[in-house]
């Protein structure tokens, strides 16, 4: 398989959730340039729409109004967020500063997903959570009067960190919050740009209360998690080269570059401008021949959405892995452990799982065969990738649930192995 070309993946999720939260709360206009439009962050819209928030139709440019801080309307239904586990554990951050309750629900995998973990630390600052089942969805979030927190969340989750931080926001009181190594800090690095005295100390940060938030103007980076399924495709191919522009290179988000460069691909990263706090730049991938690695709990926050395509890249690479300290990957959209696993299995890989993580094994079966992604949009890429660069015929079930964070991914992987 030959690649070629250069290819400007859809913006960062997880950027684009927070520019349109943040933008929602500020005093005065935000300008969001290249917004994700995909399932997930259009979920995030409709939910601060329900809360009286005026979000424009998704384009390349969108303005938003902002309604100041605790300036959000009581929902008149229940809060869809859909698929996504940022916008129900963020959102549930903001509400529980707000003086009205909101219910939140979602669809069948979010419902199945834990959110005790961000009940906890807002109780802790005095709001109500009511579960309807055990930890997950439907959850009803009763805002009052926060007070501050000083919480170890004994993880690394930016969800988490997330929903403590806007919370504190929100209620206008210091929040504190220690992780066990640090998880994405596109939250910090966006309330930084608008204003907000937020100090990062390696795995610690430190929210002041702010008595406004300035409006932004941001221009969202390509995400570097869609970004890798291009990157692990390059580096298995026989020839060529591929060329990312334009991606967010923030060091939370590109563990999965250099957990390559070890195993020996050729893959250079170059910084080009900023935007929000965020650098921005190209990747340039050429092909490499690979070799085994592993992955243990430190590297895991940086990396933790390209474990499946890690896994998959293994796999077609006929290499060794293995992966521990990622028992997170069991509370995502699928059980990522068992799905990746199972489906590896299906096409005749060698995969067993591990209580937090897994082994792959090299095998010199010809991969193919028909995969079930549960619904997992990541999953179903990783697959995808595995079947071009295998070039053996791998058939991914329900193909368009991509569509949660990259809708016209299987169009750029034509075009890019086509080209
Ligand atoms: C995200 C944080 C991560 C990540 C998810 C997006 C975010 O989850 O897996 O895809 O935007 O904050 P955790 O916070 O649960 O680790």
């Amino acid at each position: 398989m030959r690649v070629s070309g250069t290819i400007r993946v859809p913006g960062d999720k997880s950027i684009s959730h927070r520019s349109l939260i943040l933008a929602a709360m500020a005093d005065g206009e935000s300008i969001i340039h290249g917004i994700l439009d995909s399932e997930d962050v259009r979920s995030t819209a409709a939910v601060l729409r329900a809360l009286g928030v005026q979000i424009p139709e998704f384009s390349e440019r969108i303005a938003v109004k902002g309604r100041g801080l605790r300036g959000l309307r009581a929902p008149r239904a229940s809060l869809d967020c859909g698929n996504s586990g940022t916008t129900t554990r963020l959102m549930a951050g903001v509400v529980a500063a707000h003086p009205f309750s909101a219910r939140f629900v979602g669809d069948a995998s979010l419902t199945r997903r834990p959110m005790k973990r961000i009940a906890e630390p807002l109780t802790y600052m005095g709001a109500q959570f009511e579960f309807e089942h055990g930890d997950g969805l439907p959850m009803t979030v009763r805002g009052v009067d926060l007070r501050s927190v000083d919480w170890n969340t004994g993880g690394a989750s930016a969800q988490v960190k997330s929903a403590i931080l806007l919370a504190g926001l929100t209620a206008g009181v210091e929040v504190r919050v220690t992780e066990k190594s640090l998880s994405r800090d596109h939250t910090e690095r966006m309330l930084r740009a608008m204003g907000v005295d937020v100090e990062n100390d390696k795995n610690q940060v430190c929210l002041r209360p702010a008595k406004r938030l300035d409006p932004l103007e941001i221009k969202v980076p390509a995400d570097p998690s869609s970004a890798a399924f291009f990157v692990a495709l390059a580096s298995l191919a026989a020839e060529g080269e591929l060329v990312l522009t334009d991606v967010c290179l923030n060091p939370t988000r590109t563990g999965f570059f250099a957990a390559l460069r070890r195993m020996g691909a050729n893959v250079q990263e170059k910084k080009q401008t900023t935007s929000a706090g965020e650098d921005i730049g190209s990747v340039r991938v050429k092909p490499a021949q690979l070799r085994s690695t592993r992955i243990t709990g430190e590297l895991v926050p940086s990396l933790i959405d390209e474990l499946p395509l890690l896994a998959c890249l293994a796999a077609a690479a006929a290499v060794d892995l293995e992966i521990t300290g990622a028992a997170e990957l069991r509370v995502k959209e699928s059980d990522r452990i068992n799905t990746v696993v199972q489906n590896l299995r299906a096409v005749g890989a060698e995969a067993e799982e591990l209580p937090d993580g897994m082994r792959v094994r090299p095998c010199s079966q010809k991969l193919s065969g028909t995969i079930d992604p549960r619904g997992d949009h990541r999953i179903a890429m990783a697959f995808g990738i595995l079947g071009a660069a295998t070039g053996n015929g791998i058939t991914v079930k329900d193909p368009q649930c991509v569509a949660v964070s990259y809708p016209r991914f299987w169009e750029d992987l034509r075009r890019v192995v086509a080209a």
